[in-house]
Parts: C-alpha cells; structure tokens; sequence
C-alpha cells in the first residue's frame, strides 16, 4: 500500500460500510470485505498468508497465544464421547486443556510413545478422532517420527495435529510429511523476540475455514493487530535467527556432555535411533537443549541461581538464552506421577539457546555448574 515495504499496521477494532446493504452483503458472505478484527484485519491476513506458505499449507489462521490455537484446534476437531491420542510428553498447558476438556466435557485422552506402527496402530480407538504430537517434545526432546505417525491415521482416517513450536517452519514442515494440521506457539521462534504472546496454525482451507467461524469467532482467542505486526517482522529474520540458534546449541550440547556434573544431555542430533527420524524430518536440531545435572532439586535451583548473565525464565525462542525448571515451573501443573513418566525429573533443565556468542553463554553455564 502507498509503496510502504512494511506491511501496513491496521489498528483497527471495525470497519465501515458504504451503506446499509453493503453491510448486509458481507454479513451474508455475498460480498468479499473487513467487517470487525475479530472476523479478520488486513496485517493478520498477510501474516496468516505467510504463514501458510512457510509451512506448505493452504490457510493460515493466527491467534491471541499458542493456547489459544491449541484450544481452538482441538476442541473444533472433538465432540463429548471422543479420545485424543498424544504423544508421551506435552506443553503443560496442553496437559491442562486435555485434563480440563476430560473433565468437564468427558473428551478422553492418552498418551503413546509412538515408537512404531504397531504401538501407534494398538493406542488407537473407534473414538479416537485426532493424534496429537509434539515434536520435539518440550521439554524432554524426545522425536516423534511424524511420517510414521501420518502413515498410520491415514489407514484410520484420524487428522494428525503438530505442535511445530520448537522447530519452526525453517527446520521441520509437518503437512509435508503428511500430517493435516500445524500449530506454533509463535512467541517462540517466529516472533523471537520474547515481545509477543501469539499463536498460529496452519491446515487445509476447507478446516480453517470451519475453524475460523466457529471456534476462533465464536471463543475469540484472536490476535492483535499489532502482535500480527510484530511476527511480521520476526519472520524476515527467521532463518538466520534458527541457524545461529542450532551453531549455538549444537557448541553448548558438545560441552555440556564433558562436564562432570551433567548426567545426561538431550538434544535431537543425539546418538541412537532418533538419529534417522531427526535427519528424516528435521533440518537441524534445534535451539532447545535440556539436560540433568548430578544432585537433588535443591542442586538444580542452586546452579540456576548462580547464573550470572543468563536469564532465568520460561519460553524460549528468544535473542536472549533462557533458562528454567521445568518440574517447578513450565511443566509444574502436571501431577509428578505424570511428569516422571514424561521424564521431566526434578533433576532436569530446559535451556534455549540465544543468539549471543556462544562461548560466553558455555562459560556463565560451566561457572554455575563448578558451583554446585
Ligand atoms: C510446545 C508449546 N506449545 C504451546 C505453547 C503455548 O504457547 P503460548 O504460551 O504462546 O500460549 C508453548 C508455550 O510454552 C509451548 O512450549
């Protein structure tokens, strides 16, 4: 517009009508137009059309939060009776939703480590009507082989939901492996800029579609305008934001394996079988990093606080390295009996690794680890 490179910013709630019937036209779909921002705004469409073509899909529909695309998603995709099959570890605010929509809404759930056809094939249900994954899943790392997974739903005819947030569409394109829907939670990697809660999904025409009349319209977990703006612009830096990410990992996860104090360090360019799925699926590892440090749950606080430059928070994706915990904090809703299951001991760390140089960041880490 006007020659502007940026996309324009329509902060704008409504939008006017030349006239009574032109508002009676759109209203009845007869004619194309904005009618309200809850219906739809102009630099949402752009960023939603972007979106979509990043990750190969027809249509993209972005949100308020990563939650809020979660909950549209799966609540379009469920009626009372049904079951969702997951994979062995999840957001705990997914876990929450799953929980909450078994509750009250008597929607079943369980989990499966998808580890083969035949496991997968035995999880599912007459009532299971979507397989939802995350892969990696936050915060273990564990993969999810997600041509695998779609190979089988398709035999049942059950649509495969990806949490595509910790890999971004630069490093991992689900529908291309033959899944149906992606959701980001885009505060991560696409906005990166840790200023924006946001979320994105991505999916056939004729879903979105329903989804954007009905749970997106009607529950109203739609982005801001500006939001939209500001993932806008973290998009153009996308790939050399993730490359920097993974060169930095990959550095921290090869140091992190020789300290004394560390037992185990995951990360998806890890030796074993996952090894395939990740070249299979993935284009590089990834910015997120968890590891168990030797001691109790008071050890691991401890190294936490004897950090000096790195930021102790949750989310990741961010310019800045951040650091949490995930049994006390982002996974902290989940019963511990779940959690243990999930591998998420008391001993475990998330670390996302920034864009700063990555040997001050090894060496803030490696001076809080000699401490403890
Ligand atoms: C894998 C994953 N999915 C979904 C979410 C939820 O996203 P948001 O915080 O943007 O609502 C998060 C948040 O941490 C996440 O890590």
């Amino acid at each position: 517009m006007l020659g502007s490179l940026a996309t324009p910013l329509f902060q704008t709630s409504t939008y006017t009508f030349t006239s009574a019937e032109q508002g009676e036209r759109r209203f009845a779909g007869e004619e194309e137009g904005y009618i309200y921002s809850r219906l739809g705004n102009p630099t949402v469409t752009v960023l939603e059309e972007r979106i979509a073509a990043l990750e190969n899909g027809e249509r993209g529909l972005a949100f308020g939060s990563g939650m809020a695309a979660v909950s549209a998603v799966l609540i379009a995709l469920t009626k009372a009776g049904d079951h969702i099959l997951c994979s062995s570890g999840l957001y705990g605010c997914t876990f929450g939703l799953l929980t909450m929509m078994k509750e009250k809404y008597n929607i079943a759930h369980d989990f499966s480590a998808m580890e083969s056809k035949d496991a997968l094939r035995s999880r599912i249900k007459p009532e299971t009507a979507c397989i939802y994954v995350e892969t990696p899943i936050n915060p273990t790392i564990k993969l999810i082989d997600l041509k695998m997974v779609a190979e089988v739903a398709k035999e049942y005819n059950i649509p495969v939901v990806v949490d595509n947030t910790f890999s971004s569409p630069y490093l991992q394109r689900p529908l291309e492996l033959g899944c149906d829907v992606v959701i980001h939670s885009a505060t991560k990697y696409i906005g990166g800029h840790g200023d924006v809660i946001a979320g994105l999904v991505v999916g056939t025409k004729e879903f979105l579609d329903s989804v954007a009349m009905t749970t997106q319209k009607d529950i109203g977990g739609v982005i801001s305008p500006f939001d939209a703006w500001l993932l806008l612009r973290g998009l153009k830096t996308l790939p050399i934001r993730m490359d920097r990410h993974c060169d930095n990992a990959e550095k921290i996860v090869s140091e992190l394996k020789h300290h004394s104090k560390v037992t185990a360090v995951y990360y998806p360019l890890e030796e074993g079988a996952e090894i395939s799925i990740q070249e299979q699926q993935m284009k590089r590892g990834g910015g997120v990093i968890s590891f168990e440090i030797d001691g109790t749950k008071a050890d691991a606080q401890q190294f936490l606080n004897k950090l000096s430059f790195l930021k102790i928070a949750v989310s990741l994706g961010d310019a800045e390295t951040l650091i949490e915990h995930p049994a006390t904090m982002t996974h902290a809703v989940v019963p511990e009996e779940s959690r243990l299951e999930m591998g998420i001991t008391d001993q475990l760390i998330r670390l996302s690794v920034g864009l700063e140089a990555w040997n001050d960041i090894w060496a803030d880490l490696k001076q809080a680890l000699d401490q403890i």
